[in-house]
Protein backbone atom coordinates (compact mmCIF):
# COMPACT_ATOMS: atom_id res chain seq x y z
CA UNK A 1 0.00 0.00 0.00
CA UNK A 2 1.31 3.59 -0.86
CA UNK A 3 2.47 5.77 2.16
CA UNK A 4 0.00 8.36 2.74
CA UNK A 5 1.53 11.91 4.52
CA UNK A 6 -1.07 12.92 7.05
CA UNK A 7 -0.32 16.66 6.65
CA UNK A 8 -1.13 18.75 3.61
CA UNK A 9 2.27 19.77 1.78
CA UNK A 10 2.27 23.91 2.77
CA UNK A 11 3.36 26.75 0.75
CA UNK A 12 5.40 30.04 2.35
CA UNK A 13 2.15 32.03 2.12
CA UNK A 14 0.60 29.77 4.62
CA UNK A 15 2.97 30.69 7.45
CA UNK A 16 3.87 34.24 9.25
CA UNK A 17 6.89 35.00 11.33
CA UNK A 18 6.17 35.86 15.44
CA UNK A 19 8.29 39.10 16.79
CA UNK A 20 10.79 38.37 19.60
CA UNK A 21 12.14 40.68 21.88
CA UNK A 22 14.04 43.56 19.80
CA UNK A 23 16.90 44.94 22.19
CA UNK A 24 18.74 47.97 21.35
CA UNK A 25 21.72 46.81 19.71
CA UNK A 26 19.47 45.11 16.93
CA UNK A 27 19.32 47.64 14.35
CA UNK A 28 19.72 46.74 10.64
CA UNK A 29 22.88 48.17 10.68
CA UNK A 30 24.20 45.58 12.81
CA UNK A 31 22.59 42.91 10.92
CA UNK A 32 24.45 40.27 8.77
CA UNK A 33 23.48 38.00 6.06
CA UNK A 34 26.32 36.63 5.54
CA UNK A 35 26.10 32.51 4.80
CA UNK A 36 27.76 29.34 3.96
CA UNK A 37 27.19 27.41 0.40
CA UNK A 38 29.36 24.69 1.34
CA UNK A 39 29.69 22.31 3.80
CA UNK A 40 32.06 22.60 6.59
CA UNK A 41 32.96 20.81 9.71
CA UNK A 42 31.97 21.78 13.56
CA UNK A 43 33.68 24.71 14.36
CA UNK A 44 35.58 25.63 11.10
CA UNK A 45 34.35 28.29 8.17
CA UNK A 46 32.57 27.16 5.39
CA UNK A 47 34.76 26.96 2.17
CA UNK A 48 32.39 29.29 0.31
CA UNK A 49 30.05 31.84 1.67
CA UNK A 50 27.73 34.59 0.15
CA UNK A 51 27.29 37.94 1.70
CA UNK A 52 23.93 38.13 0.86
CA UNK A 53 21.91 35.03 1.10
CA UNK A 54 20.70 35.03 -2.89
CA UNK A 55 21.55 32.85 -5.55
CA UNK A 56 20.34 33.54 -9.04
CA UNK A 57 18.90 30.25 -11.08
CA UNK A 58 20.49 27.80 -13.57
CA UNK A 59 18.21 29.51 -16.49
CA UNK A 60 18.64 30.39 -19.68
CA UNK A 61 16.38 33.77 -19.19
CA UNK A 62 18.58 34.52 -15.84
CA UNK A 63 22.36 33.19 -15.40
CA UNK A 64 24.45 34.61 -18.00
CA UNK A 65 28.04 36.08 -17.07
CA UNK A 66 26.56 40.01 -17.06
CA UNK A 67 24.07 38.70 -14.65
CA UNK A 68 27.05 36.87 -12.39
CA UNK A 69 29.08 39.89 -12.17
CA UNK A 70 26.09 42.22 -11.38
CA UNK A 71 24.82 39.79 -9.00
CA UNK A 72 28.35 38.84 -7.35
CA UNK A 73 29.05 42.70 -7.36
CA UNK A 74 26.14 42.53 -4.59
CA UNK A 75 27.61 39.90 -2.88
CA UNK A 76 25.45 36.79 -4.23
CA UNK A 77 26.22 34.17 -6.30
CA UNK A 78 25.11 32.75 -10.32
CA UNK A 79 24.99 29.74 -11.59
CA UNK A 80 25.74 29.89 -15.46
CA UNK A 81 23.28 28.31 -17.17
CA UNK A 82 24.34 24.70 -18.55
CA UNK A 83 21.73 24.39 -21.58
CA UNK A 84 24.40 25.67 -23.76
CA UNK A 85 27.66 23.82 -25.63
CA UNK A 86 30.48 23.92 -22.86
CA UNK A 87 32.20 25.67 -24.60
CA UNK A 88 30.28 28.55 -24.02
CA UNK A 89 29.24 27.97 -20.96
CA UNK A 90 32.91 27.88 -19.90
CA UNK A 91 33.01 31.14 -21.85
CA UNK A 92 31.32 32.88 -19.78
CA UNK A 93 32.47 31.38 -16.15
CA UNK A 94 36.21 32.63 -17.85
CA UNK A 95 34.33 36.25 -18.76
CA UNK A 96 33.17 36.50 -14.91
CA UNK A 97 36.54 35.48 -13.51
CA UNK A 98 38.48 37.02 -16.02
CA UNK A 99 36.18 40.52 -15.13
CA UNK A 100 37.76 43.10 -13.41
CA UNK A 101 35.83 45.71 -11.36
CA UNK A 102 35.74 48.88 -12.95
CA UNK A 103 38.20 47.82 -16.05
CA UNK A 104 35.34 48.01 -19.29
CA UNK A 105 36.08 45.54 -22.89
CA UNK A 106 35.62 48.99 -25.04
CA UNK A 107 32.01 48.57 -26.57
CA UNK A 108 32.22 51.85 -28.73
CA UNK A 109 34.91 51.42 -31.29
CA UNK A 110 35.78 53.11 -35.25
CA UNK A 111 38.55 53.30 -37.60
CA UNK A 112 40.51 56.43 -38.34
CA UNK A 113 38.76 56.17 -41.66
CA UNK A 114 35.19 56.40 -40.20
CA UNK A 115 33.60 59.99 -40.01
CA UNK A 116 32.22 62.20 -37.87
CA UNK A 117 28.56 61.28 -38.72
CA UNK A 118 29.79 57.22 -37.83
CA UNK A 119 30.46 58.91 -34.87
CA UNK A 120 27.56 60.68 -33.80
CA UNK A 121 25.78 56.96 -34.92
CA UNK A 122 27.22 55.28 -32.87
CA UNK A 123 26.97 57.45 -29.41
CA UNK A 124 23.31 57.36 -30.61
CA UNK A 125 23.16 53.97 -30.60
CA UNK A 126 24.81 52.98 -27.67
CA UNK A 127 24.67 55.85 -25.62
CA UNK A 128 28.58 56.22 -25.39
CA UNK A 129 30.28 59.39 -25.73
CA UNK A 130 33.69 58.25 -25.57
CA UNK A 131 34.80 56.18 -28.82
CA UNK A 132 38.11 54.40 -28.92
CA UNK A 133 40.19 54.50 -32.76
CA UNK A 134 41.32 51.16 -32.76
CA UNK A 135 43.36 50.28 -36.39
CA UNK A 136 40.70 47.62 -37.00
CA UNK A 137 37.96 49.39 -35.15
CA UNK A 138 37.77 46.55 -32.31
CA UNK A 139 37.69 46.33 -28.70
CA UNK A 140 41.18 44.91 -28.87
CA UNK A 141 42.92 46.33 -31.66
CA UNK A 142 45.48 49.06 -31.73
CA UNK A 143 44.82 51.88 -29.86
CA UNK A 144 45.28 54.75 -32.41
CA UNK A 145 43.01 58.03 -30.23
CA UNK A 146 40.25 58.61 -28.75
CA UNK A 147 37.22 60.63 -29.41
CA UNK A 148 34.97 62.38 -27.00
CA UNK A 149 32.86 64.90 -27.67
CA UNK A 150 34.98 67.86 -26.53
CA UNK A 151 36.77 66.64 -29.87
CA UNK A 152 34.37 68.56 -32.37
CA UNK A 153 31.51 70.86 -32.68
CA UNK A 154 28.20 69.46 -34.50
CA UNK A 155 27.38 72.82 -36.00
CA UNK A 156 30.78 73.84 -37.15
CA UNK A 157 32.31 70.05 -38.47
CA UNK A 158 31.53 68.34 -41.90
CA UNK A 159 29.76 65.40 -41.61
CA UNK A 160 32.54 63.76 -43.41
CA UNK A 161 35.34 64.86 -41.61
CA UNK A 162 37.75 61.83 -40.79
CA UNK A 163 38.14 60.53 -37.28
CA UNK A 164 41.70 60.58 -37.57
CA UNK A 165 41.51 64.44 -38.35
CA UNK A 166 39.73 65.36 -35.00
CA UNK A 167 40.75 62.38 -32.69
CA UNK A 168 43.38 62.81 -29.89
CA UNK A 169 45.98 60.95 -31.15
CA UNK A 170 47.76 58.30 -28.88
CA UNK A 171 50.97 60.76 -28.53
CA UNK A 172 48.32 62.87 -26.61
CA UNK A 173 46.96 60.00 -24.63
CA UNK A 174 47.14 59.64 -20.82
CA UNK A 175 46.99 55.60 -20.24
CA UNK A 176 47.98 52.39 -18.36
CA UNK A 177 49.97 50.30 -18.94
CA UNK A 178 48.63 46.40 -19.11
CA UNK A 179 48.53 44.92 -15.09
CA UNK A 180 47.62 48.42 -13.41
CA UNK A 181 45.47 48.08 -10.88
CA UNK A 182 42.05 50.21 -10.01
CA UNK A 183 43.39 52.11 -7.71
CA UNK A 184 46.85 53.29 -9.86
CA UNK A 185 44.17 54.10 -12.45
CA UNK A 186 42.15 55.91 -10.36
CA UNK A 187 45.39 58.11 -8.99
CA UNK A 188 46.27 59.03 -13.16
CA UNK A 189 42.60 59.68 -13.56
CA UNK A 190 42.39 62.13 -11.08
CA UNK A 191 45.99 63.45 -11.61
CA UNK A 192 45.26 64.60 -15.28
CA UNK A 193 41.73 65.39 -14.72
CA UNK A 194 40.64 62.69 -17.37
CA UNK A 195 37.37 61.21 -17.67
CA UNK A 196 38.20 57.54 -18.81
CA UNK A 197 42.52 56.17 -18.88
CA UNK A 198 42.82 53.80 -21.97
CA UNK A 199 45.20 50.77 -20.71
CA UNK A 200 47.19 49.05 -23.21
CA UNK A 201 49.61 45.76 -23.93
CA UNK A 202 53.06 46.71 -24.55
CA UNK A 203 52.20 46.27 -28.34
CA UNK A 204 49.86 49.27 -28.08
CA UNK A 205 46.90 47.13 -28.21
CA UNK A 206 43.85 48.09 -26.31
CA UNK A 207 42.82 46.15 -23.57
CA UNK A 208 40.28 48.17 -21.20
CA UNK A 209 38.79 51.66 -20.65
CA UNK A 210 38.54 52.46 -16.73
CA UNK A 211 36.25 55.09 -16.27
CA UNK A 212 35.84 58.18 -13.32
CA UNK A 213 32.48 57.00 -12.58
CA UNK A 214 32.78 53.50 -12.56
CA UNK A 215 35.65 53.49 -9.83
CA UNK A 216 33.16 55.69 -7.95
CA UNK A 217 30.11 53.25 -8.60
CA UNK A 218 32.75 50.42 -7.52
CA UNK A 219 33.63 52.45 -4.01
CA UNK A 220 29.61 51.69 -3.11
CA UNK A 221 29.32 48.00 -3.36
CA UNK A 222 30.65 47.19 0.35
CA UNK A 223 29.59 43.14 -0.28
CA UNK A 224 31.37 42.28 -2.92
CA UNK A 225 32.00 38.47 -3.38
CA UNK A 226 35.71 38.54 -4.41
CA UNK A 227 38.02 35.51 -4.50
CA UNK A 228 41.89 35.78 -3.13
CA UNK A 229 42.51 37.21 -7.16
CA UNK A 230 39.65 39.38 -6.73
CA UNK A 231 38.12 37.61 -9.41
CA UNK A 232 34.27 37.67 -8.67
CA UNK A 233 32.98 33.90 -7.48
CA UNK A 234 30.91 32.38 -9.98
CA UNK A 235 28.71 29.22 -9.93
CA UNK A 236 27.61 27.18 -13.19
CA UNK A 237 25.06 23.94 -13.56
CA UNK A 238 25.98 20.57 -14.56
CA UNK A 239 23.78 17.60 -16.05
CA UNK A 240 23.91 14.04 -15.14
CA UNK A 241 24.82 13.24 -18.52
CA UNK A 242 28.02 14.82 -19.99
CA UNK A 243 29.71 15.80 -17.02
CA UNK A 244 33.17 13.92 -17.59
CA UNK A 245 33.48 16.45 -20.65
CA UNK A 246 31.55 19.89 -19.04
CA UNK A 247 33.45 19.48 -16.36
CA UNK A 248 36.95 19.50 -16.92
CA UNK A 249 36.11 22.28 -18.86
CA UNK A 250 34.61 24.16 -16.46
CA UNK A 251 37.14 23.70 -14.24
CA UNK A 252 39.95 25.18 -16.27
CA UNK A 253 37.60 28.13 -16.86
CA UNK A 254 37.85 28.91 -13.04
CA UNK A 255 34.34 28.37 -11.92
CA UNK A 256 34.12 28.43 -8.07
CA UNK A 257 30.93 26.04 -7.53
CA UNK A 258 29.30 23.05 -9.31
CA UNK A 259 25.51 22.52 -8.93
CA UNK A 260 23.63 19.73 -10.50
CA UNK A 261 20.39 20.82 -12.41
CA UNK A 262 18.14 18.49 -12.20
CA UNK A 263 14.21 18.81 -11.24
CA UNK A 264 14.65 15.50 -9.45
CA UNK A 265 17.34 15.03 -7.92
CA UNK A 266 17.01 11.40 -5.75
CA UNK A 267 18.67 9.65 -8.09
CA UNK A 268 21.61 7.00 -8.80
CA UNK A 269 22.55 9.47 -11.60
CA UNK A 270 22.93 12.65 -9.54
CA UNK A 271 25.07 10.08 -6.96
CA UNK A 272 27.28 8.91 -9.34
CA UNK A 273 27.90 12.63 -11.25
CA UNK A 274 29.22 13.82 -7.31
CA UNK A 275 30.93 10.96 -6.60
CA UNK A 276 32.69 11.31 -10.00
CA UNK A 277 33.49 15.26 -9.73
CA UNK A 278 34.72 14.74 -5.94
CA UNK A 279 37.55 11.90 -6.92
CA UNK A 280 38.34 13.91 -10.28
CA UNK A 281 38.73 17.43 -9.34
CA UNK A 282 39.06 19.96 -6.20
CA UNK A 283 35.74 22.34 -6.74
CA UNK A 284 32.82 22.31 -4.68
CA UNK A 285 29.57 20.91 -5.83
CA UNK A 286 25.73 20.67 -4.64
CA UNK A 287 23.07 18.51 -5.82
CA UNK A 288 19.31 18.57 -5.89
CA UNK A 289 16.41 19.07 -6.14
CA UNK A 290 15.04 16.83 -3.28
CA UNK A 291 12.02 17.91 -1.02
CA UNK A 292 12.22 15.06 2.00
CA UNK A 293 15.03 13.89 4.35
CA UNK A 294 15.20 10.58 2.13
CA UNK A 295 16.62 12.62 -0.60
CA UNK A 296 18.85 14.81 1.33
CA UNK A 297 20.55 11.68 3.54
CA UNK A 298 21.09 10.37 -0.23
CA UNK A 299 22.74 13.12 -1.24
CA UNK A 300 25.16 13.97 1.13
CA UNK A 301 26.20 10.22 1.43
CA UNK A 302 27.20 10.63 -2.04
CA UNK A 303 29.49 13.67 -1.21
CA UNK A 304 27.41 16.74 -1.85
CA UNK A 305 28.54 20.27 -0.53
CA UNK A 306 25.14 21.79 -0.49
CA UNK A 307 21.68 20.50 -1.27
CA UNK A 308 18.98 22.25 -3.53
CA UNK A 309 15.26 21.89 -2.43
CA UNK A 310 12.04 22.03 -4.36
CA UNK A 311 9.72 19.86 -6.90
CA UNK A 312 7.28 21.80 -8.55
CA UNK A 313 7.26 25.26 -7.07
CA UNK A 314 8.78 27.58 -9.63
CA UNK A 315 6.97 30.36 -11.19
CA UNK A 316 7.29 28.63 -15.19
CA UNK A 317 7.19 25.30 -13.73
CA UNK A 318 4.24 22.72 -14.34
CA UNK A 319 5.69 19.77 -13.44
CA UNK A 320 3.14 19.31 -10.93
CA UNK A 321 0.71 19.60 -12.88
CA UNK A 322 2.38 17.31 -15.50
CA UNK A 323 3.26 14.64 -13.90
CA UNK A 324 1.93 15.09 -10.05
CA UNK A 325 4.68 14.91 -8.64
CA UNK A 326 6.36 17.85 -5.76
CA UNK A 327 5.66 18.91 -2.44
CA UNK A 328 4.57 22.59 -1.12
CA UNK A 329 8.41 24.52 -1.20
CA UNK A 330 7.80 25.03 3.22
CA UNK A 331 6.98 21.29 3.97
CA UNK A 332 9.79 20.50 1.94
CA UNK A 333 12.24 22.80 3.39
CA UNK A 334 11.37 22.16 6.86
CA UNK A 335 11.20 18.77 6.49
CA UNK A 336 15.25 18.53 4.58
CA UNK A 337 16.03 21.30 7.31
CA UNK A 338 15.25 18.85 10.29
CA UNK A 339 17.65 16.22 8.24
CA UNK A 340 20.19 18.81 8.26
CA UNK A 341 20.26 19.44 11.92
CA UNK A 342 19.85 16.17 12.99
CA UNK A 343 22.80 15.07 10.38
CA UNK A 344 24.88 18.23 12.26
CA UNK A 345 24.31 16.54 15.38
CA UNK A 346 24.99 13.43 14.27
CA UNK A 347 28.32 14.03 12.84
CA UNK A 348 29.58 17.35 13.32
CA UNK A 349 29.05 17.97 9.50
CA UNK A 350 26.94 21.11 8.43
CA UNK A 351 25.59 20.87 4.96
CA UNK A 352 23.72 24.01 3.62
CA UNK A 353 20.66 23.98 2.06
CA UNK A 354 19.19 26.21 -0.82
CA UNK A 355 15.76 27.05 -1.11
CA UNK A 356 15.08 26.72 -4.58
CA UNK A 357 11.65 28.15 -6.75
CA UNK A 358 8.38 29.57 -6.00
CA UNK A 359 9.90 32.76 -4.08
CA UNK A 360 7.04 35.27 -4.86
CA UNK A 361 6.95 38.12 -2.54
CA UNK A 362 10.27 39.14 -0.50
CA UNK A 363 9.15 38.09 3.09
CA UNK A 364 9.13 34.59 1.55
CA UNK A 365 13.17 34.78 1.90
CA UNK A 366 13.28 35.58 5.45
CA UNK A 367 10.46 32.73 5.63
CA UNK A 368 12.59 29.84 3.76
CA UNK A 369 15.83 31.27 5.85
CA UNK A 370 13.91 31.11 9.62
CA UNK A 371 12.78 27.58 8.16
CA UNK A 372 16.44 26.55 7.99
CA UNK A 373 17.47 27.38 4.58
CA UNK A 374 20.79 29.12 3.96
CA UNK A 375 20.10 30.42 0.38
CA UNK A 376 17.72 30.84 -1.72
CA UNK A 377 17.82 30.34 -5.48
CA UNK A 378 15.63 32.39 -7.65
CA UNK A 379 14.65 32.69 -11.30
CA UNK A 380 11.56 35.25 -11.44
CA UNK A 381 12.70 37.60 -9.25
CA UNK A 382 16.29 38.09 -10.98
CA UNK A 383 14.21 37.88 -14.59
CA UNK A 384 12.87 40.96 -14.07
CA UNK A 385 16.03 43.08 -13.98
CA UNK A 386 18.18 45.07 -16.67
CA UNK A 387 20.43 42.38 -15.98
CA UNK A 388 18.77 39.61 -16.97
CA UNK A 389 19.50 38.27 -20.40
CA UNK A 390 16.33 38.61 -22.14
CA UNK A 391 14.72 40.91 -24.38
CA UNK A 392 12.84 43.93 -22.67
CA UNK A 393 9.55 44.34 -24.32
CA UNK A 394 6.43 46.97 -24.39
CA UNK A 395 3.14 44.78 -24.26
CA UNK A 396 0.31 47.30 -23.69
CA UNK A 397 1.50 50.44 -21.54
CA UNK A 398 3.71 47.82 -19.93
CA UNK A 399 7.37 46.87 -20.02
CA UNK A 400 7.89 43.21 -19.82
CA UNK A 401 11.50 40.79 -19.78
CA UNK A 402 11.01 37.60 -21.26
CA UNK A 403 10.88 34.86 -18.92
CA UNK A 404 10.88 30.76 -19.88
CA UNK A 405 11.17 27.62 -18.20
CA UNK A 406 14.89 25.00 -18.75
CA UNK A 407 11.76 22.65 -19.72
CA UNK A 408 10.04 24.66 -21.83
CA UNK A 409 10.04 24.02 -25.36
CA UNK A 410 12.05 27.26 -25.91
CA UNK A 411 14.76 25.91 -23.70
CA UNK A 412 14.31 22.44 -24.61
CA UNK A 413 17.34 21.45 -21.08
CA UNK A 414 16.38 17.64 -21.39
CA UNK A 415 19.18 16.66 -19.11
CA UNK A 416 17.50 18.69 -16.53
CA UNK A 417 14.30 15.91 -17.01
CA UNK A 418 15.82 12.56 -17.97
CA UNK A 419 15.13 9.90 -16.00
CA UNK A 420 17.23 7.75 -18.25
CA UNK A 421 16.25 6.22 -21.81
CA UNK A 422 16.19 8.46 -24.86
CA UNK A 423 17.47 11.74 -25.06
CA UNK A 424 15.09 14.70 -26.14
CA UNK A 425 12.36 16.45 -24.32
CA UNK A 426 9.16 14.62 -24.32
CA UNK A 427 6.72 16.78 -23.13
CA UNK A 428 7.14 20.17 -21.44
CA UNK A 429 7.70 21.22 -18.02
CA UNK A 430 7.94 24.52 -18.17
CA UNK A 431 6.29 27.84 -19.86
CA UNK A 432 8.01 30.75 -22.16
CA UNK A 433 6.59 33.54 -20.46
CA UNK A 434 6.60 37.37 -19.55
CA UNK A 435 7.64 39.01 -16.31
CA UNK A 436 7.38 42.93 -15.20
CA UNK A 437 9.88 44.85 -15.78
CA UNK A 438 11.48 46.21 -12.78
CA UNK A 439 14.25 48.05 -13.42
CA UNK A 440 18.04 47.89 -12.21
CA UNK A 441 19.15 44.35 -10.00
CA UNK A 442 20.93 46.71 -7.38
CA UNK A 443 17.75 48.75 -6.98
CA UNK A 444 15.66 45.98 -5.92
CA UNK A 445 18.10 44.06 -4.13
CA UNK A 446 19.00 47.06 -1.42
CA UNK A 447 14.69 46.95 -0.94
CA UNK A 448 14.65 43.18 -0.96
CA UNK A 449 17.56 43.21 1.99
CA UNK A 450 15.95 46.07 4.15
CA UNK A 451 12.89 44.27 4.40
CA UNK A 452 14.98 40.85 4.99
CA UNK A 453 17.10 43.36 7.98
CA UNK A 454 14.42 44.61 9.16
CA UNK A 455 12.45 41.52 9.54
CA UNK A 456 15.49 39.77 11.29
CA UNK A 457 15.61 43.07 13.77
CA UNK A 458 11.46 42.32 14.59
CA UNK A 459 12.53 38.63 15.21
CA UNK A 460 15.24 39.46 17.49
CA UNK A 461 18.03 37.92 15.41
CA UNK A 462 21.34 39.40 13.85
CA UNK A 463 22.43 36.93 11.57
CA UNK A 464 21.01 33.76 9.71
CA UNK A 465 22.02 31.33 12.39
CA UNK A 466 20.34 33.39 14.69
CA UNK A 467 17.13 33.68 12.70
CA UNK A 468 17.30 29.63 12.36
CA UNK A 469 17.69 28.97 16.19
CA UNK A 470 15.34 31.41 17.89
CA UNK A 471 12.41 32.25 14.96
CA UNK A 472 8.81 31.57 15.94
CA UNK A 473 6.46 30.25 12.82
CA UNK A 474 2.72 30.04 12.50
CA UNK A 475 0.38 28.46 10.39
CA UNK A 476 -1.91 31.15 9.26
CA UNK A 477 -5.82 30.17 8.93
CA UNK A 478 -7.58 30.94 4.78
CA UNK A 479 -9.83 33.69 6.54
CA UNK A 480 -6.63 35.29 7.94
CA UNK A 481 -5.12 35.23 4.85
CA UNK A 482 -7.21 38.21 3.96
CA UNK A 483 -6.27 40.11 7.42
CA UNK A 484 -3.08 40.24 6.19
CA UNK A 485 -3.10 42.29 2.90
CA UNK A 486 -5.14 45.85 2.95
CA UNK A 487 -9.03 45.46 3.64
CA UNK A 488 -12.03 47.36 3.52
CA UNK A 489 -10.14 50.25 2.12
CA UNK A 490 -10.38 52.21 -0.90
CA UNK A 491 -6.58 52.22 -2.32
CA UNK A 492 -5.06 54.88 -3.41
CA UNK A 493 -2.21 54.64 -5.93
CA UNK A 494 0.88 54.13 -3.97
CA UNK A 495 4.78 53.03 -5.46
CA UNK A 496 5.68 51.80 -1.69
CA UNK A 497 3.36 49.85 -1.58
CA UNK A 498 4.79 47.35 -4.39
CA UNK A 499 7.32 44.68 -3.59
P1 LIG B 1 11.22 30.82 -9.52
O1 LIG B 1 12.22 31.54 -8.66
O2 LIG B 1 9.91 30.59 -8.82
O3 LIG B 1 11.07 31.45 -10.87
O4 LIG B 1 11.81 29.35 -9.75
C1 LIG B 1 13.03 29.12 -10.38
C2 LIG B 1 13.33 27.64 -10.32
O5 LIG B 1 12.39 26.90 -11.11
C3 LIG B 1 14.66 27.24 -10.91
O6 LIG B 1 15.75 27.48 -10.06
C4 LIG B 1 14.47 25.76 -11.19
O7 LIG B 1 14.65 24.96 -10.05
C5 LIG B 1 12.99 25.70 -11.56
N1 LIG B 1 12.79 25.63 -13.02
C6 LIG B 1 13.44 26.25 -14.02
N2 LIG B 1 12.90 25.96 -15.24
C7 LIG B 1 11.88 25.13 -15.00
C8 LIG B 1 10.93 24.47 -15.83
O8 LIG B 1 10.87 24.63 -17.06
N3 LIG B 1 10.05 23.64 -15.19
C9 LIG B 1 10.08 23.45 -13.84
N4 LIG B 1 10.90 24.07 -13.02
C10 LIG B 1 11.81 24.90 -13.59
Amino acid sequence: MAFYYTEPSRTFSEFLLLPNLTTKDCTPANVTLRTPITKFKKGEEAAISLNIPFSSAVMQSVSDDGMAVALARCGGISFIFGSQTTANQAAMVRKVKGYKAGFVVSRSNLTPDNTLKDVLALKEQTGHSTVAVTDDGTANGRLLGIVTSRDYRMSRDAMDKKVSDFMTPFSKLIYGNSGITLSEANDLIWEHKLNCLPIVDADQNLEYLVFRKDYEAHKEYPYELLDGNKSYLVGAGINTKDYKERVPALVEAGVDVLVIDSSDGYSEWQSETVQYVKANFDVKIGAGNVVDREGFLYLVEAGADFIKVGIGGGSICITREQKGIGRGQASALIEVAAARDEYFEKTGVYVPICSDGGIVHDYHITLALAMGADFVMMGRYFARFDESPTRKLKVGSNFVKEFWGEGSNRARNWQRYDTGGKSGLLFEEGVDSYVPYAGSLRENLDKTIGKIKSTLCNCGAKSIEELQRTARITLVSATSLVEGGAHDVILKESSLSED
